[in-house]
């Protein structure tokens, strides 16, 4: 079956918007349920694009606006809670695909492609975040059948054009003088491309031998966060001495950091980096940092894919 129309949760952002240009540009009618329309008007001018204010975790709302969709890909992922005790966590990670997978099934909407992450595991992940995402993407395939297929996706960091990870880097980098000290600066990573992430979702849409599967993905190399780091201020051409803190002593920024506004790093985050985001497996995805990344680091006129869509859109 070919799934024409897919509503996407979570896809007014950074890996959302790949994947919504892709889907459009492949002539999919594609529905974007946002918490604030008006913030992601931009979007519209996508073709084959509805842009719809939800509460998406409110169920009657969220089976509303799926309605009749072929598929739904719930992005739908926070960093940080709010709170302090991982209740936030389990409602944006677990609950809510409960919910999706409720709504699919009443509906009779086959299927659901999610975001997850590597790592994520309900019973070994050492944070939040982890265990939470774990927790839902089991939920999600405990009932995937012939009647509702799901496919899940496990990234590792994800880099592109707009990112919030390299940027994040690059923005403090820029203002703190000579010395950048680093928390948790072993931790390791295999960057994977926005685009090679968009790609799957968008070719597993319609795959049968991806449906029930989960998949690991991550780019072709692996680098510590005091590499990325490094890399990042040589890109944008900064001498900067990058330091990694002590184990302790990133334990006692995270528990600081947790306590201020937007927690800039907290210990969720820090028990996330006790394990490697590197892949078991050997294929990875082909995109490296070197041919993406010094195109838009530090450059203000960031073109990504779906300002060049944009571009065209204008023109029809
Ligand atoms: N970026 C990475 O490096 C990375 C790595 C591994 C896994 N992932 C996973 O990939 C997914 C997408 O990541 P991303 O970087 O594209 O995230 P993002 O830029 O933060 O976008 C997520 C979108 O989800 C919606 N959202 C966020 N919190 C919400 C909440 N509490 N309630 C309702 N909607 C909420 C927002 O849409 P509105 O504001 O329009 O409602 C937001 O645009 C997430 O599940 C993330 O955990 C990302």
């Amino acid at each position: 079956m070919k799934h024409n129309s897919i509503c996407i949760l979570g896809g007014t952002g950074f890996v959302g918007k790949y994947i919504a240009s892709r889907l459009v540009s492949s002539g999919k009618h594609v529905r974007i349920l946002t918490r604030n329309r008006n913030n992601h008007r931009d979007l519209l001018v996508l073709p084959n694009l509805e842009l719809v204010e939800a509460d998406v975790f409110d169920t009657s709302q969220l089976e509303t606006h799926i309605k009749g969709m072929d598929a739904v890909i719930n992005l739908i992922g926070i960093l940080n809670e709010r709170q302090h005790n991982g209740d936030g966590f389990r409602k944006a990670h677990v609950e809510l695909p409960k919910s999706i997978l409720g709504a699919c099934l009443k509906l009779n909407i086959p299927r659901i492609i999610h975001m997850s992450a590597l790592n994520a595991d309900a019973n070994l992940g050492p944070s939040f975040y982890l265990r939470t995402k774990g927790e839902g993407e089991n939920a999600l395939h405990t009932f995937s059948s012939g009647r509702l297929a799901v496919t899940s996706f496990r990234p590792s960091v994800i880099f592109g054009p707009g990112d919030s990870f390299l940027n994040r880097f690059a923005m403090l980098l820029k203002i703190i003088p000579f010395f950048f000290p680093l928390a948790s600066a072993n931790a390791r990573f295999a960057p994977v491309y926005v685009g090679d992430v968009a790609d799957r979702f968008v070719q597993a849409l319609d795959d049968k031998s991806t449906f029930g599967k989960h998949y690991d993905l991550c780019g072709p190399e692996e680098y510590s966060l005091k590499q990325l780091v490094e890399y990042t201020a040589t890109t944008l051409g900064l001498k900067k001495h990058v330091i990694g803190l002590p184990d302790f002593i990133s334990k006692i920024q995270a528990y600081t950091l947790e306590w201020f506004p937007g927690k800039p790093f907290s210990i969720d985050n820090y028990k996330s980096l006790k394990v490697d985001s590197v892949c078991q497996q050997s294929a990875h995805e082909p995109t490296s940092m070197d041919m993406i990344v010094p195109s838009y680091l530090g450059n203000d006129n960031r073109q990504t894919e779906y300002d060049a869509l944009r571009k065209i859109a204008r023109r029809l």
